[in-house]
């Protein structure tokens, strides 16, 4: 068994970066315009990056996220006269276990998505310069890192029987794709509880990695999954789109489990401020009067809700 480490922070910054090959970049959704999304709404695109890395050089921890600067200068800053015209740091959460699949320690990946604005015939009107240029990558390309970053959205570190719940929207699903392997495939704690990821997004072809997370299913009587697609369906509460919001209320007996067990929730994802209608069911399933502010620090000082939203 492995020692589980502290995570160790920005051992590489834009003035010393890293700088590390890619070894495969996968679209893990729809060929744009073929998927279950009408063309009006524009594109979706989600990829798997894999980059080499090595661990002894690269430390990271699961739950934290490795910085990408894109090449070349920001139009803005040089427009402005900045001496350091470069791109700033982009954050992604770090996908893989903290020995990467497989624990071969030699690698680090990412779930990242184009992050375009579309009109309303769903033409691109702006691009998101760091994540297309990641998503164009291909393998032997380098990529110019900082890192790693985070040290509160962790995984427990020492032996943990609570049940965790964890809540995705988007590329949000990324950090739990690497804690669920962690914590079923790698023992490197102890873990006993339940997992249960709640994942959403909004066509059922733009949720990623399934049969990764259909076959964790099948091997681990300990692990659910539990997806929310918000444009394909109803919740029963208000008939609107579905949300893992209305999830979690429709799992009140696992969120009590939590609450009353020494769980933890972790929610991640987007759009920023998603957390609070989740935060809120949770609160009304554990009965508690106190303000939303006050509930969500207690929760989190406690060590039982992890936020990660962007
Ligand atoms: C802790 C953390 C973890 C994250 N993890 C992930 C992750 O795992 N996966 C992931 O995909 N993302 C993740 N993100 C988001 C990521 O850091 C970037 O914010 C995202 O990729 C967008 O960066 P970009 O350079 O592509 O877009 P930018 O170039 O920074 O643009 C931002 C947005 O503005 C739009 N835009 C550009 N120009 C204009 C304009 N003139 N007017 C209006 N809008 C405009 C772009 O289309 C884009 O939507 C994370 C963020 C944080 C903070
Ligand atoms: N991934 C990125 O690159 C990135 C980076 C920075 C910021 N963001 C922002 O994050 C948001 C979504 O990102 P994404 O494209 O990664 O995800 P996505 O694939 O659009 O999935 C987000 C899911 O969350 C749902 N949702 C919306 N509001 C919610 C709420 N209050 N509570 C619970 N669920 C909610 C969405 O539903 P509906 O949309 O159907 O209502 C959708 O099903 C966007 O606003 C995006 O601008 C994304």
């Amino acid at each position: 068994m492995k020692p589980v480490r502290e995570p160790q922070i920005n051992i590489f910054k834009k003035s010393n970066p890293y700088k590390a090959k890619v070894v495969s970049n996968v679209c893990l959704t729809p060929e744009p315009g073929k998927g279950n999304r009408p063309k009006k709404e524009g594109g979706s695109e989600i990829h798997r990056i894999t980059l080499a890395v090595d661990h002894s050089v690269y430390p990271y921890v699961i739950g934290q996220s490795a910085g990408i600067i894109p090449p070349g200068e920001d139009p803005e800053k040089k427009a402005k006269g900045l001496a350091d015209a470069a791109y700033t740091v982009r954050l992604y959460s770090i996908a893989s276990p903290s020995y990467s699949f497989g624990m071969k320690e030699d690698n680090i990946e990412f779930i990242i998505k184009r992050d375009n604005v579309y009109d309303s015939e769903g033409n691109i009107q702006f691009k998101g310069v760091c994540s297309n240029y990641v998503c164009d990558l291909k393998a032997g390309d380098e990529v110019i890192m900082t890192g790693p970053s985070g040290k509160k959205f962790l995984l427990p570190n020492s032996d943990f029987s609570g049940d965790i719940m964890f809540l995705a929207t988007g590329t949000g699903l990324a950090p739990f794709i690497g804690m669920s392997e962690e914590l079923l495939e790698h023992n490197l704690i102890r873990f006993t509880g339940n997992i249960t990821l709640v994942y959403g997004a909004p066509y059922s072809d733009e949720l990623v990695m399934m049969d990764y997370l259909k076959n964790l299913e099948v091997k681990y009587k300990n692990f659910k999954l539990i997806t929310a697609i918000s444009r394909e369906e109803k919740n029963p509460f208000d008939g609107g789109r579905m949300y893992i919001s209305h999830r979690v209320r429709q799992l009140e007996a696992e969120v009590k489990r939590i609450l009353t067990g020494g769980g933890r929730f972790y929610i991640c994802g987007g759009p920023k401020g998603m957390e609070k209608g989740v935060i809120e069911e949770i609160q009304k399933i554990a009965g508690d009067a106190s303000s939303y502010e006050d509930y969500k620090h207690h929760m989190e000082h406690s060590h039982q809700l992890f936020v990660e939203t962007y």
